[in-house]
């Protein structure tokens, strides 16, 4: 419950991006404190608006290449607002695994996921900093969405997670445009392959890669 005020008030303060911690708190519904100001599935709805607006999830959805039946995993995914999207593309037999460093945003994206009745295909994750935590071979899927410029070595993350992909399997990297030239360069040197890449969300990136055969 600490935890879970903390990232709230964090989250209020913080707003989006200044001080790049590597915990910066996701914005977050204040869960309703049964005073009667506001239900929580209307606060859900309005963030959830915001961020469909700035951050247009059909985009990366489609970048994913996901549909029915197919596994995902969504790094690094914060209090879920992007999660939504990925599971209700994977229903109904689909799965997404949502990691996370930190429990308390996570404990939010499952309230939030619960709100939305996407308790069967979402399963959080808390993992370690320097560790995916995904099994091998098994993921159609892999996103990084903001993430990618908190890891200490990307070329070792990405190197770690790579073996998780199926054969084809994509992994997607969207982040501010600020932190794209790193991120190719880490992509490159960890051996995957650009497939394709769009800037169509103003001040975002979204890029493709594949992971290159072994020659
Ligand atoms: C800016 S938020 C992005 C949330 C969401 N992916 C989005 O695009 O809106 C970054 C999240 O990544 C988490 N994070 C930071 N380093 C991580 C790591 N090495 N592995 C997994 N999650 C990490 C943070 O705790 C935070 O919740």
């Amino acid at each position: 419950m600490r935890s879970l005020v903390l990232a709230l008030v964090l989250a209020t303060v913080a707003g989006c991006d200044r001080s790049e911690t590597k915990k910066d708190p996701q914005p977050v519904t204040k869960p309703d404190d049964g005073q009667g100001s506001g239900s929580d599935a209307q606060r859900y709805k309005d963030e959830q608006a915001q961020f469909d607006r700035a951050r247009r999830p059909d985009q990366i959805v489609t970048a994913l290449g996901i549909g029915p039946g197919k596994r995902v995993a969504d790094i690094g995914a914060g209090s879920g607002l992007l999660t939504v999207h990925l599971a209700r593309a994977v229903l109904p037999d689909g799965k997404v695994v949502a990691t996370d460093i930190d429990k308390a945003p996570l404990d939010l994206l499952s309230a939030r996921i619960h709100n939305a009745g996407l308790d069967s295909v979402v399963e959080p994750r808390v993992v370690k900093e320097n560790d995916p935590g995904l099994e091998r071979g098994q993921y159609d899927a892999i996103l990084l969405s903001q993430v990618d410029h908190y890891f200490d070595d990307p070329v070792a993350w990405l190197q770690a997670a790579a073996p998780a992909l199926k054969p084809g399997g994509r992994l997607v990297i969207t982040n501010r445009l600020y932190h794209r030239a790193a991120a190719l360069d880490a992509a490159a040197r960890a051996g995957l392959s650009r497939r394709s890449e769009s800037t169509d969300v103003p001040g975002q990136f979204i890029a493709v890669f594949t992971v290159e055969k072994a020659k």
